[in-house]
């Protein structure tokens, strides 16, 4: 359920040489890291998400610049704006997102539950709607 998902505050070394923060399986966020893609090189305007997952957990973080994400659970929306590197977004499975508003020269990281997987996708609001009020 959305709320579930929640901002995580990262560890961060302070160093006048540089910051550095670092994230471990099951410690700081809830699930072992399987995959890590990263977003970058999007166009002004850009949306990207619009879709679930069935079983994944991700926990997405702005390495550089920012974006918005807007999670829907079928019932309430939340919106988080990310642009810190020390922090991150654990979104858990069954989840719609929207990600956009992303400012120039942004990455945006992910670290997923699992590998890539076309099956774990609802790739239609109306198909996980369908799901998410079966499961319920
Ligand atoms: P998608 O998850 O739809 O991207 P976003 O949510 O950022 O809009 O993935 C876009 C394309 O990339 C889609 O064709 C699947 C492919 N893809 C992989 O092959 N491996 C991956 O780990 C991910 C995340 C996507």
């Amino acid at each position: 359920p959305l709320e579930d998902c929640k901002l995580i505050e990262l560890p961060k070394i302070n160093d006048p040489q540089g910051n550095l923060t670092f994230v471990e399986n099951n410690s700081q966020i809830p699930f072992e890291i399987q995959r890590v893609y990263y977003v970058y090189d999007v166009p002004g305007g850009a949306e990207r998400g619009g879709h679930a997952h069935k079983g994944l957990h991700q926990f997405i973080v702005a390495m550089s610049g920012s974006f918005d994400i807007t999670l829907d659970d079928g019932q309430n929306k939340r919106k988080f704006h990310l642009a810190r590197s020390y922090y991150g977004l654990y979104v858990c499975p069954m989840i719609w997102r929207e990600i956009d508003n992303f400012s120039s020269g942004s990455v945006l990281m992910c670290l997923a539950s699992n590998k890539y997987s076309e099956e774990d996708y609802y790739r239609k609001y109306e198909d996980f709607m369908r799901a998410r009020w079966a499961a319920a």
